[in-house]
């Protein structure tokens, strides 16, 4: 876990977070989502809940905008993230892929997308592979139903995949990809 940013530098993170954040229609989703529930510092485990049914996982920017949204500081958003088991705090592989398994992308093939990578890598959703490659996560509505299935390869959404394109894809993080 990282160390809670202080001061000047909490500033830098923050303003890093925040354009990290205007890029990626994810964290206006989660921002809808905190406001209905008024930015209310006690619905930090029910937001968090949506930030990994989005992400997928937890990655530390994405915790620093939770924390910033809801006026909490990090250490805290740490502490419960850390807590509770069901909160996956950082795929285990160097790479990950997350297949959206939200309706608009289900209806268009994502559970024969996940199913093909799943075959490929030879793991299941949420794990990641014995030599540590790759973390195989899902997420719910990414955001990108306009190109669905959608698939987040190493944090870039890729549009319209098909099993064959996303096991083209994951292909060469695997040990006996090309
Ligand atoms: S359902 Fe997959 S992006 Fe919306």
């Amino acid at each position: 876990m990282k160390a809670v940013p202080i001061g000047s530098e909490k500033k830098r993170v923050v303003a890093r977070v925040m354009k990290h954040a205007s890029g990626d229609k994810r964290f206006k989703i989660l921002e809808a989502h905190i406001k209905k529930f008024q930015g209310r510092q006690d619905s930090l485990i029910e937001v968090l809940h949506k930030a990994q049914e989005l992400f997928g996982y937890l990655e530390d920017d994405l915790l620093l905008f939770v924390g910033y949204q809801l006026k909490l500081p990090p250490s805290r958003v740490y502490g419960v993230a850390t807590f509770y088991h069901f909160f996956t705090l950082k795929p285990q592989g160097a790479h990950t892929c997350v297949v959206c398994l939200g309706t608009a992308c289900y209806v268009r093939g994502a559970d024969r997308v996940l199913a093909a990578i799943e075959a490929e890598a030879k793991i299941k959703a949420g794990e990641t592979t014995p030599d540590r490659q790759l973390s195989l996560l899902t997420a719910r509505c990414i955001g990108a139903c306009g190109i669905a299935p959608a698939v987040v390869y190493d944090g870039a959404t890729v549009p319209r995949q098909t099993p064959e394109s996303a096991v083209a894809q994951v292909k060469g993080w695997l040990p006996h990809g090309p």
